[in-house]
């Protein structure tokens, strides 16, 4: 079986910053209870930007990071929930935009555990010969999916893109990967799209925004993710107590305190920038891991881990 590494990794943000003082005056809300119930400060929203833009801006940063070629790629996957066109894919218009001549580009839909399910598919092509070069991107626009008086929902989500390339190498670095689904509990976290409406239906009105039953997901978060950073480290030689760096889906501060006080874990580890871009889906993990780089070394073992809509769940166990 080949070894997979990560060789470059890149992220965008979206053109407008839009603060919690700023949201106060479109909806009933307040940065105190934003701050307190999430730990959202700023989230980054589109001006403009589509999910395109975006997830090419990132994969642009990661190729010339990795020094490679976009005509290099062998596969790009883009998970996103918020696709600019139903067809063609997000990924296609990358790889046009890029001119990744002889890839395979397709898109996947696995919400905010989207990154992780991608980059699944991209390490397990790699360990099968298939392919040699991936670019795995999350990107969202969320912003087109939120309905802008409902404080429930449109406090917590951001847009943005990051993207990670995925190489084969002789040096193994991805040590396990987990992912799981419930697709009979997705009803808490929802998302319509075109209603069935055709010359033999008609069509019956669809609420066309996010919807969310916010402490059955917050329920959902704290239960999985200890089983997720538990799962990846199963039949491994790696411990809890090696791992240097958790990098979950930045979803709500709470969600990462809860889980580093229930697995006794030190919340410096947990890194955190929801602060500053909210919830972006499928795009917060490779957002975070661009920005958390910084500060690995090589050698650390790191556990990402991704949860959402679906219901969906997974985690990568990698070595820096
Ligand atoms: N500003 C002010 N008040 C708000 C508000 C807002 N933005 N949103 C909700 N409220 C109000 C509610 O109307 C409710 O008022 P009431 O008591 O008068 O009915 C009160 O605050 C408490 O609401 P509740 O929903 O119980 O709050 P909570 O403590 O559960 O926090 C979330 C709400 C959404 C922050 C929390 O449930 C959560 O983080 N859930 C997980 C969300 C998530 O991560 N989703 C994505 C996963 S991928």
């Amino acid at each position: 079986m080949k070894g997979v590494k990560i060789s470059g990794i890149g992220s965008s943000k979206a053109g407008y910053v839009l603060t919690n003082e700023e949201l106060s005056t479109i909806v009933d809300t307040s940065d105190e209870w934003i701050t307190t119930r999430t730990g959202i400060k700023n989230r980054y929203i589109s001006n403009g930007q589509t999910t395109t833009e975006l997830a090419s801006k990132a994969a642009a940063l990661a190729l010339k990071n990795a020094n490679i070629e976009a005509s290099a790629l062998d596969m790009i996957i883009v998970a996103t929930i918020t696709p600019d066109l139903f067809m063609p894919s997000t990924a296609c218009m990358v790889q046009s935009a890029l001119g990744a001549i002889k890839s395979t580009a397709f898109d996947i839909s696995a919400a905010c555990s989207g990154f992780i399910y991608g980059s699944k598919i991209a390490i397990n092509s790699i360990r099968c010969g298939d392919v040699k070069k991936v670019l795995v991107i999350g990107a969202e626009v969320l912003s087109k999916t939120i309905n802008w008086q409902d404080r429930n929902t449109c406090v917590l989500f951001g847009d943005g893109a990051g993207a990670v390339i995925y190489e084969a190498t002789d040096n193994n670095k991805i040590l396990n990967m987990y992912t799981q689904s419930d697709g009979k509990n997705g009803c808490s976290l929802t998302l319509n799209s075109t209603p069935l409406k055709n010359c033999l239906i008609e069509e019956k009105l669809v609420t066309p925004y996010m919807q969310m039953d916010g402490r059955e997901v917050y329920k959902f978060a704290t239960n999985i993710v200890p089983i997720c950073i538990e799962k990846v480290l199963q039949n491994t030689e790696v411990k809890l107590s090696d791992i240097k760096h958790f990098i979950l889906h930045q979803a709500n501060e709470r969600i990462l305190d809860a889980v580093a006080k229930k697995m006794k874990i030190d919340k410096s580890l947990f890194f955190k920038n929801l602060d500053k871009y909210g919830n972006t889906s499928a795009a917060s993990i490779p957002i975070a891991l661009y920005e958390a780089k910084a500060n690995f070394n090589t050698g650390d073992k790191i556990v990402l881990v991704g949860f959402g809509g679906g219901l969906t769940w997974g985690s990568l166990l990698l070595e820096w």
